[in-house]
């Protein structure tokens, strides 16, 4: 086995013995893999970008044994690789090393199912906005008690608690220190969710000074093309997704599916899930037409079947594996204010002019999410140097995430630091190592290094 990969040098982990193996088969008897043949699929991930050298997987059943697992290999001293469906885009699914793959893949049991299922508010509502928590407190409660209590109060059913509603928090630590992770992003995936800590600690951790908050639209029809959705179908709108004209070209000549509506430079997909179909409908409708007659679409077409529905999705859902069909793939997951987001698209094009294949946008408009990937006919890394840190220091410019909801894995783990202060990733490392003193879990993974 190398010392070293992808420039990171092997932790002294132990190595698995016959001993190791033994111990495994006598706790999960038939689910532990090792045929070198059979682990190739789980060494590699799903872009198919890194590789591991795992000698073997295993496949807990239960939460029983998976406290086995990680007490034996924590004892040992043996590097554990969690793994789901290895559908991760950013190589934190698949071992760098040797690192014992623990998959889930048979921990897949539905245990349980239901079938049931006052000044802020003044500024607010002012502004067409609601404030998502509602109290009967309200006039004397502050926002940081509601946060420390974790309040949660009469509007929960509808838009969630707290946990979901706070996007950033500013706390100052009991030694005085400022914890800024005051960010208005409503995904950013870099590192641990400090603020949740914080949220329901009764005072107990810090003192909340600033919070941002996500505020629903005042429920009532407002005017332009996302706005307009936003303002008309905003209690049954689930998702408000868009591509550029070169994804919907990769969709057509990879994959040959077709294009249902006259070509354009963007294309957006917007889905309801009201509980009516036929009042869903009827606002659909209504909506396209306010949008054609203001000259804010073009053309637009309904789908309320279910082949239809699934063909339109289809066009959405498959630019990644299009992509792949283009050649090598640098892939960027960024968060960004949705008046800059395409911008990042653009000012790449210009940038790398023809040493790339295709330089395409496309994402989840709704919550500023954009997917930005370059194309080229084979890896090279001069490109990349033409990419990166330029993608990242542009996107901390806006005060974007560089991840928005991928993670940092083993790919960007180096490039927290363009959204994350310094003392956040300490913080976050003074975690891992508390709960994870030997760093036996995922190593290599999602932080740098701490300097030592
Ligand atoms: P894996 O890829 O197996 O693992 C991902 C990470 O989670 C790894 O670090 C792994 O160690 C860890 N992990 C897995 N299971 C556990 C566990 N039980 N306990 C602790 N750690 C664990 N992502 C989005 O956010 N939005 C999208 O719209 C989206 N669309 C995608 C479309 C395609 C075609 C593909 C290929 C990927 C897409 N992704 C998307 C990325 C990916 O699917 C998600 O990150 C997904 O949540 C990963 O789940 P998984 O079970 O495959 O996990
Ligand atoms: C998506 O939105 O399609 C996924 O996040 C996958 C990707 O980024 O390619
Ligand atoms: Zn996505």
């Amino acid at each position: 086995l190398t010392s070293e990969r992808y420039g990171v040098q092997r932790l002294p982990f132990a190595h698995v013995s016959d001993a190791d193996l033994a111990f495994f088969e006598h706790l999960m008897p038939g689910r532990i893999v090792t045929d070198v043949d059979e682990l190739k699929l789980f060494n590699v991930d799903w872009l198919k970008s890194v590789r591991g050298c795992s000698k073997v997987l295993l496949k807990p059943r239960t939460t029983v044994e998976v406290s086995e697992i990680l007490r034996y290999c924590n004892e040992k001293n043996l590097a554990v690789n969690p793994q789901g469906g290895n559908t991760g885009l950013v190589g934190g699914s698949v071992p760098v090393f040797d690192e014992i793959i623990l998959s889930t893949a048979l921990m897949n049991q539905v245990i349980s199912f239901d079938n049931v299922s006052e000044n802020l508010n003044k500024y607010l509502e002012e502004l067409d906005f609601i404030m998502p928590l509602d109290l009967g407190a309200k006039g004397s409660c502050h926002i940081g008690g509601n946060v420390a209590t974790n309040a949660g109060g009469l509007r929960l059913l509808r838009y969630g608690s707290l946990r979901g509603t706070v996007l950033g928090l500013e706390v100052v630590l009991a030694d005085g220190s400022l914890l800024n992770c005051l960010t208005s992003l409503r995904k950013d995936n870099t590192g641990y969710d400090l603020k949740q800590l914080f949220i329901g600690s009764e005072g107990t951790l810090g003192i909340i000074t600033a919070v941002s908050i996500l505020c629903p639209r005042k429920p009532k029809a407002v005017l332009q093309t996302f706005t307009t959705c936003k303002g008309m179908l905003g209690e049954i709108l689930s998702a408000y997704e868009f591509m550029d004209s070169e994804c919907m070209k990769l969709v057509e000549r990879h994959l040959k599916l077709a294009n249902p509506v006259t070509e354009s430079p963007f294309y957006v997909l917007i889905e309801t899930s009201g509980s009516n179909s036929a009042h869903d409908e009827e606002k659909l409708s209504h909506f396209l037409e306010q949008v054609t007659a203001a000259d804010l679409v073009v053309e637009g077409t309904l789908a309320s079947d279910d082949k239809k529905i699934k063909a339109l999705w289809a066009l959405r859902e498959r630019i990644t594996e299009a992509l792949t069909c283009d050649g090598s793939v640098y892939k960027y997951d960024i968060s960004l204010p949705v008046e800059k987001l395409y911008d990042l698209v653009t000012d790449m094009r210009t940038r790398l002019g023809r040493s790339a294949k295709n330089v395409v946008g496309y994402g989840h408009l709704g919550d500023g999410n954009l997917h930005l990937n370059i194309t080229a006919e084979s890896y090279s890394h001069s490109l990349l140097d033409a990419i990166e840190p330029y993608v990242y220091e542009w996107t901390s410019r806006y005060r974007g995430s560089i991840s928005a909801e991928h993670g940092l894995g083993f790919k960007k783990k180096h490039y927290i630091h363009y959204s994350k202060p310094q003392e956040a990733v300490l913080l976050m490392q003074q975690f891992k190592a508390m709960l994870d003193p030997k760093g036996i879990l995922n190593p290599y993974k999602m932080l740098p290094a701490k300097a030592t």
